[in-house]
């Protein structure tokens, strides 16, 4: 080897050590998670999961668009936008709760849309993260106030007179399986849709949605509108 192609290697070489460490990216895809939610089970750890900004650049489009998508009323503005992402932000810091984990659920069970309609099934569902009997709601409402949206993220990661948010369904597996493990987060989506959790085999949906737990860990490494390949 020559003096030089050895010098202009060894130059290579520190240049790749002294890249910074690349973010993770985030990627619009789906794969198909069955079982247990534990990274054992092919489910994606937590260092896999995009970061709070590229989840919510990801996101963003989405969020702009989804209350005309869904013919739930105008889309939201640019001010309702805003105050959807400070209510996360901040709900998800003063309650300990990881900021993508609520950004994730709100996806999936409002797709953002701030005028998103109350549901019911024996419980009412309103606002945003689709509360246990919250307060919180702006259905049917042409101005979405900034008090509001912090109600709707705060009934559903705080929790409500009526039932659990995910701050208490999440201490509730972290203890199941001693700690908050990535399988935590998604057996407590599991919980958050159905009320119940069947720790072995998450796409149990009981009487709701089979693939909300699969939704949510592919939520978290960015897929938004690829299609969906959960097969139940
Ligand atoms: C829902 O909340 C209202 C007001 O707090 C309460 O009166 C009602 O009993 C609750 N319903 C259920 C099913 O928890």
């Amino acid at each position: 080897m020559s003096k030089n192609l050895v010098l202009v290697l060894t130059t290579l070489a520190g240049l790749v050590a002294a890249a910074p460490i690349q973010q993770r990216g985030v990627l619009d895809a789906y794969n198909n998670y069955r079982g247990d939610g534990t990274v054992g089970a092919g489910w994606p750890d937590s260092s896999a999961w995009g970061s709070f900004d590229q989840l919510w650049s990801a996101n963003l489009p989405l969020i702009q668009q989804s209350c005309g998508w869904n013919g739930w009323g105008a889309d939201n503005s640019a001010d309702e936008v805003n105050n959807i992402k400070d209510a996360i932000t901040q709900v998800s810091s003063a309650q300990g709760v990881d900021n993508r984990f609520v950004l994730a659920i709100m996806m999936q069970e409002s797709k953002g849309c701030v005028r998103v309609p109350t549901t019911s099934n024996g419980v009412t569902n309103p606002g945003l993260m689709q509360s246990h009997n919250g307060s919180g709601s702006c259905a049917g409402v042409s101005s979405c106030s900034r008090d509001q949206i912090f109600q709707m993220i705060n009934d559903g990661v705080a929790g409500t007179s009526s039932g659990d948010g995910l701050k208490q369904i999440l201490a509730t597996t972290s203890s199941h399986y001693g700690g908050t493990s990535s399988a935590a987060y998604y057996a407590a989506a599991r919980l958050y849709n159905s009320g119940s959790v069947d720790y072995s085999n998450l796409g149990n949906a009981f009487t709701s949605v089979a693939c909300y737990a699969d939704d949510v860990a592919n939520r978290l490494t960015g897929w938004t509108l690829a299609l969906s390949l959960c097969i139940v």
